[in-house]
């Protein structure tokens, strides 16, 4: 049976709705992507993206091609015109750490006057990561009072959370490891998974991939289950390197390639270090500690997986001090500012806290070197630290290395470099990308979860 193909329109073109959108586009669905700002659609029209994100060039340029792609400023147009409408809009943190759900109330609002004038059927789907009950009580809500219509009838509702990780959500898109429907009802369920059958064809049963059916609150608990489980994990890891720094001999790494070979554990998300950075774990985890703390209801695993995160960078900069003692008349140099490898994204970056933990102390002479992030690292660090434009400048005369973030092109770096260029070769690496037998041999080594 030929099905034809759904019209879609998506609401943001942040990370994830502009990759969900080109995605669709550029495998011959008609898209309609909204955005506020009129720069940002005349840019995405000309096939060109507002940000950098692996891959996310080529779809483009295939939906370009298609003409399958249109951005547009207008939520009520772009509904009108298409069959289901994705929400990616963004849920930033408020200043008293709670979520704040004005972009969402605004563009369900939105779609609920759009929905009016519509006669046919039509699904709304959110994708943007909302504390649970907000798609059934205020998108939902927001759509019928301003429709008139139906729930269930005239429209479908269903919460479905994404999994992308920055610099691979284009591959994430097209292999995913599930997909996850949280519906209203069975024919917002079966409208959206038919929408993915039509995507990914013959993807699920091919790849044993899952496709899990839901309650709407219980698909967006999900979310903020994976990304505070992943948190939990890498300050388990950072918890116990701790533990191993209190003794000489033990490799947290090594323990914890020995319990990532539990199959119930498994290897991934147990890389001890400086800690994580990233606008998603910070920002869930204080959105569903808040959301439980209003209900009387304290997380206290989410509390120390905070705490310990936050620890690292102080943690790290005590590492330093152990070695040099004080470090404020000491060049210092930062090899790495962004959050992980392969984004220019600061936000939330281990390097922030390190550079204020730093300043705490006194030390006026830090040097950062990245990369992709300089630009945008000056917008977060300000002239707090001077930038320089190449290892060899970071690394020139330095008392003091601090590696905050595991690039390749730090992880090829031998010891013997770092002895050129530096006045005393002292590297305190918060990503263990360095072989610990070779720089302890040769230089002043110091890492996380190692003595
Ligand atoms: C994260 C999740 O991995 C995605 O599944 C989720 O969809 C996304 O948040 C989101 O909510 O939108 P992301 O923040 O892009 O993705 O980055 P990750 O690759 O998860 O890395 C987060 C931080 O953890 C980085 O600073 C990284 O260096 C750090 N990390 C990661 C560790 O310190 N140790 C590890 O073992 C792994």
């Amino acid at each position: 049976m030929i099905m034809n193909k759904p019209k879609i329109s998506i609401a943001g073109c942040g990370f994830v709705g502009l990759v969900s959108a080109s995605s669709f586009a550029s495998k011959g669905f008609s898209v309609i992507a909204t955005t506020i700002n009129e720069k940002e659609a005349d840019l995405i029209n000309s096939g060109k993206s507002p940000f950098y994100e692996d891959g996310l060039d080529i779809l483009l340029k295939k939906a370009h091609e298609l003409k399958n792609l249109k951005v547009i400023t207008n939520n009520h147009d772009a509904v009108l015109n298409s069959d289901i409408t994705f929400i990616s809009v963004g849920t930033p943190i408020k200043d008293d750490k709670s979520i704040d759900l004005s972009y969402i109330d605004n563009v369900s609002e939105q779609i609920g006057f759009a929905l009016k004038e519509k006669e046919e059927y039509h699904l709304v789907v959110d994708r943007s990561t909302v504390v649970p009950g907000t798609t059934r009580n205020l998108i939902g809500k927001n759509i019928i009072e301003n429709s008139g219509k139906e729930i269930g009838k005239d429209f479908g509702l269903c919460m479905q959370p994404e999994f992308l990780a920055e610099g691979k959500s284009v591959e994430i898109t097209f292999n995913p490891d599930r997909i996850i429907i949280g519906e209203y009802d069975k024919k917002s369920g079966d409208t959206l998974e038919n929408l993915y059958h039509q995507f990914y064809y013959d993807y699920f049963s091919k790849n044993n991939c899952p496709i899990r059916r839901m309650t709407l609150e219980s698909a967006e608990l999900v979310k903020y289950a994976n990304n505070c489980f992943l948190a939990t994990k890498i300050s388990f890891a950072n918890e116990f390197a701790n533990l191993a720094e209190l003794i000489p001999n033990v490799d947290i790494q090594q323990v914890m390639d020995g319990i990532g070979l539990d199959y119930r554990i498994n290897s991934h998300f147990l890389g001890a270090g400086v800690g994580f950075g990233g606008s998603c774990f910070n920002k869930d985890i204080n959105a569903i500690l808040n959301w439980g703390a209003q209900k009387k209801n304290n997380s206290r695993i989410l509390e120390s997986v905070l705490k310990i995160n936050d620890n690292q960078a102080i943690h790290i900069v005590d590492i330093a001090e152990e070695l040099l003692g004080d470090l404020n008349k000491e060049k210092i140099s930062i090899l790495g500012l962004s959050f992980k490898p392969g984004t220019s994204d600061m936000r939330e970056a281990p390097s922030i806290k390190v550079v204020n933990e730093l300043i705490k102390r006194d030390v006026r002479n830090i040097v950062g070197y990245d990369p992709k992030a300089m630009e945008e690292a000056k917008k977060y660090l300000g002239d707090s630290i001077n930038y320089v434009n190449s290892i060899e400048e970071a690394i020139k005369d330095s008392d003091c290395v601090f590696i905050l973030t595991d690039w390749g092109e730090f992880k090829v770096l031998s010891p013997e470099f770092f002895i050129k260029y530096m006045k005393t070769p002292n590297v305190i690496d918060g990503r263990r990308i360095y072989s610990f037998n070779e720089f302890t041999e040769k230089l002043n080594y110091r890492t996380i979860g190692h003595r």
